[in-house]
């Protein structure tokens, strides 16, 4: 099992150029299914979530080419299978998106029922209240879900919770629906705007994403497409959360600033000048030490969860005392026992997390527990004294695509190594 092995010590310096985001670019690729010809989807990182759902849409049946810089091209019309197995959906969760768009545009779905995670428990009861509501008879057995429905219908669904895959499915569903559908409380983060935005090349009619309701007027049927997916607001906030913690100066490229203002803000109280354009950011911290930061996670346009490991281990050597509460996932503080194998002073009391600003870290073996654990503690490695090596980097090539060599490239002394034993 490889991992990764890190001298720590050298400030970030450069310019990264960021992917393609991962939380786009799943949706959309299980999108096309709702096209009656070829999509065409480029702007696709390489990442191991990618290839296991190219892997998803292959066994159902549909044609995949990949072209030049990672363009994919997915071609329905050979569908024959519409099913999720375990042995995919257990390895990545976002599979349960399929359902959607299999009900709406073919009738039935099974769909293995995605157990609990490293993170918590992670329901999909809104997924499946979603789709009854727009007329699907869904049934779990054997652990599985089972969908079918002749012809969806529109309906007002409104969410009891903000849920980012579960507004898409019922997004996707919705599009082949008679009539129209309204989702209130839908989730608003760009991932959720970018999917839109393709379903509409598509032929569909959708008002409102990006804002808590989503009006979908059905149409009968959807065309295949040209898309390119959104840059990764995860990836640059990991980046620059790297160079405020190594004292150092880094721009990422091909980005969209515009969708981390939250992530931004946190970044300016730790002391770090940053500088945006349209579609770059820079972060400078002149050599200087951060000044810890308190943060709460929230839905999109609040703090994003999928930061908050990288900001707790910022936190771990900044100037003072920094809070950190997570209020979307119930036990994502898994990377806190690992920091503190490198000499973090932390304690965790339900959901949030106290961290005391050290003065320095001391490299350690530490092992990933998941795909942002694993992010914040490569972030840890990069300023921890001698050497860390992160175990199951696994959980990293799930969403981050060659970040040894993006780091490698911003003067980091990182290399992938195999595993300490058979
Ligand atoms: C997505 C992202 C993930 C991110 C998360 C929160 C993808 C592929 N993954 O995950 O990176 O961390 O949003 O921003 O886009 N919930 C229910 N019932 C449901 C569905 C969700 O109670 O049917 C709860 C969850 O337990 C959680 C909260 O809603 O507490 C938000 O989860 P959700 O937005 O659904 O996360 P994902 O879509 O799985």
């Amino acid at each position: 099992m490889a991992r990764i092995q890190i001298h720590g010590g050298v400030p970030l310096e450069g310019e990264v150029r960021i992917s393609g985001a991962k939380n786009a670019v799943l949706p959309i690729l299980v999108a096309s299914l709702l096209g009656d010809g070829p999509s065409r989807v480029s702007n696709v990182p390489h990442l191991q979530d990618v290839t296991t759902t190219m892997e998803l849409l292959g066994r159902m049946g549909a044609q995949l080419s990949v072209g030049d810089g990672m363009q994919i091209e997915i071609d329905p019309r050979s569908m024959e299978h519409y099913e999720a197995p375990y042995d995919l959906v257990k390895t990545m969760r976002a599979s349960i998106l399929v359902l959607g768009p299999l009900v709406a545009r073919y009738g039935r779905a099974i769909v293995s029922l995605p157990g609990g995670c490293a993170i918590g428990s992670r329901p999909v009861d809104l997924h499946l209240r979603g789709l009854q509501a727009l007329g699907a008879q869904v049934e779990v057995r054997n652990g599985n879900i089972e969908a079918r429905a002749d012809q969806l219908k529109g309906a007002r669904i409104i969410m009891d919770t903000v849920t980012v895959t579960g507004t898409e499915n019922i997004l996707m569903a919705a599009t082949l629906a008679r009539g129209t559908t309204v989702i209130e409380n839908a989730a608003q983060e760009p991932e959720v705007v970018d999917l839109a935005d393709f379903l509409i090349s598509m032929g569909a009619k959708i008002h409102g994403a990006g804002s808590n309701t989503i009006t979908v007027e059905g149409v009968d049927r959807l065309e295949g497409t040209t898309y390119s997916v959104l840059p990764d607001r995860i990836e640059t906030g990991t980046y620059l959360v790297g160079a405020a913690m190594t004292g150092g100066r880094v721009r990422c490229t091909r980005s969209r600033p515009a969708h981390l203002d939250a992530v931004l803000n946190k970044l300016a109280d730790t002391g770090a000048d940053i500088h945006v354009g349209e579609d770059w950011v820079e972060l400078d911290m002149r050599g200087r030490r951060p000044r810890s930061v308190d943060i709460t996670t929230a839905p999109y346009p609040g703090f994003p969860t999928d930061m908050q490991a990288q900001f707790t281990a910022l936190n771990t050597i900044a100037e003072g005392t920094g809070v950190i509460t997570e209020t979307i996932f119930e036990n994502r503080f898994m990377h806190v026992q690992e920091l503190q194998r490198l000499g973090a002073d932390i304690s965790v009391k339900g959901k949030t997390a106290i961290i005391r600003g050290v003065s320095g870290l001391n490299g350690a073996p530490i092992m990933a527990t998941d795909l942002r654990a694993s992010a914040s503690l490569v972030l840890a490695g990069l300023v921890a004294e001698g050497v860390t090596i992160v175990d199951r980097v696994y959980h990293l090539d799930r969403g981050y695509e060659i970040i040894e060599e993006k780091l490698s490239g911003l003067g980091a002394r990182i290399k992938r190594i195999g595993s300490a034993a058979a």
